[in-house]
């Protein structure tokens, strides 16, 4: 089996990468990426080597390009992760998201549809997506797979709209696709503009946390690795033209979250307990900010068997681990272009 996987140079797509050259080493995983300011091969060094993992650099909005690449590789199956994925940077520059969500999924679409047309037998089109395609929720509730769509962000919208164009190829075209619809995720390599490793990174270097509003808003986190295993079981298993939502029932404030990580980095900086705290900084709230994502994942539990293998406590702590092993990482990411970003993002809060 020969794998395209889109955006595997940035967090997510990294550990999918590396879970499957580890776990089906008869596969040829192809590597697709821009590299855009998230995508960084450092995250694949241990893997690059192997003899069945290729990289190409490439863009999902160049549609020549990608019916060439087809055409050269013969992909039997697609995990399409290559997007723009942070909702600040959507809201400050919305036509991007079109552009690379929207646009550039449609063009895949569009390459396995011609390439696989005469022989569908066997294929997959695996689509990677977010639980904010549902909205927000209140206090009570929960997103099923019957959740309507409701998007509140740039971000979420273009990928709202990229999901409904996969389910218009399956059923327009019979397109052999699937998708997934995830919570937030955590863990090693992810670009240091979201939450944890951000906060991460300022309470090492003394900067104050930037907490949104008040911070209730409460998300659902679950460890990127138990992501790239239900990623794993959905492209084996999961039954075409069907929706999976993929969470940990784990839900947290962002201010316990942010007090949790503060008292593990204490104990691992060896700070007094209570320093990283006063770094707290209220600013003002995201424009359209979701109050609350909870997922259920009872259908891919039951259907599947997929289970998330670690707390979030435990997954917490390892995260926090690798970044501080891994400072020059951090730093490299954020030098440069992130400078200018992060001044446009804070500087007027
Ligand atoms: P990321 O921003 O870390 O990585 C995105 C990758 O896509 C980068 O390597 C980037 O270089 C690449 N890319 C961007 N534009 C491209 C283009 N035009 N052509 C080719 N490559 C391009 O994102 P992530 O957090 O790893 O998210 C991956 C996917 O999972 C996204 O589709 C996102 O919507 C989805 N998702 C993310 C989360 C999360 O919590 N991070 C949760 C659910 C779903
Ligand atoms: P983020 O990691 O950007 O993920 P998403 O918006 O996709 O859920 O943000 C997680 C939560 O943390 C969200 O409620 C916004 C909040 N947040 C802050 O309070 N301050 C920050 O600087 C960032 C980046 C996020």
């Amino acid at each position: 089996m020969h794998i395209l996987v889109t955006g595997g140079a940035g967090f997510i797509g990294s550990h999918v990468v590396r879970h499957f050259l580890r776990n089906y080493p008869s596969y040829t995983i192809t590597n697709l990426d821009a590299l855009t300011y998230a995508g960084n091969l450092e995250n694949l060094r241990d893997v690059e080597s192997l003899p069945n993992y290729r990289f190409v650099k490439g863009d999902i909005t160049d549609g020549d390009f990608l019916r060439r690449l087809f055409q050269e590789h013969a992909f039997d199956g697609v995990i399409h992760l290559a997007a723009e994925s942070h909702v600040d940077r959507s809201i400050a520059s919305p036509t991007e998201f079109v552009v690379t969500n929207v646009l550039g999924t449609v063009n895949l679409l569009n390459a396995a549809k011609s390439f696989w047309q005469s022989d569908l037998e066997g294929k997959r089109f695996y689509h990677i997506s977010t639980d904010e395609v549902y909205g927000s929720l209140g206090k009570e509730g929960i997103f099923t797979e019957q959740t309507p769509y409701d998007p509140h962000s740039p971000y979420s919208a273009s990928k709202a709209s990229s999901d409904h164009f996969v389910r218009a190829y399956h059923d327009t075209f019979a397109l052999p696709v699937v998708i997934s619809n995830c919570s937030n995720n955590y863990g090693a390599c992810q670009f240091p503009e979201k939450l944890i490793p951000l906060f991460i990174n300022n309470i090492r270097q003394n900067k104050p946390l930037p907490v949104y509003g008040k911070g209730e808003n409460v998300r659902d986190w679950l460890w990127v690795e138990d992501h790239a295993r239900a990623i794993d079981v959905i492209f084996h298993r999961g039954k075409n033209g069907e929706t999976y939502n993929i969470g940990g029932h784990n839900e947290w404030t962002n201010i316990a979250l942010i007090r949790l990580l503060c008292r593990i980095m204490d104990e691992k900086l060896g700070r007094t307990a209570g320093e990283s705290e006063q770094l707290v900084t209220y600013v003002t709230d995201r424009a359209g900010h979701d109050l609350r994502y909870a997922i259920d994942s009872s259908k891919l539990q039951r259907e599947l068997g997929w289970v998330p293998s670690i707390s979030f406590e435990k997954g917490l702590e390892l995260t926090v681990e690798w970044y501080l092993a891994n400072q020059e990482w951090l730093d490299n990411v954020t030098s440069g272009g992130y400078q200018r970003y992060y001044e446009e993002i804070y500087g007027g809060r």
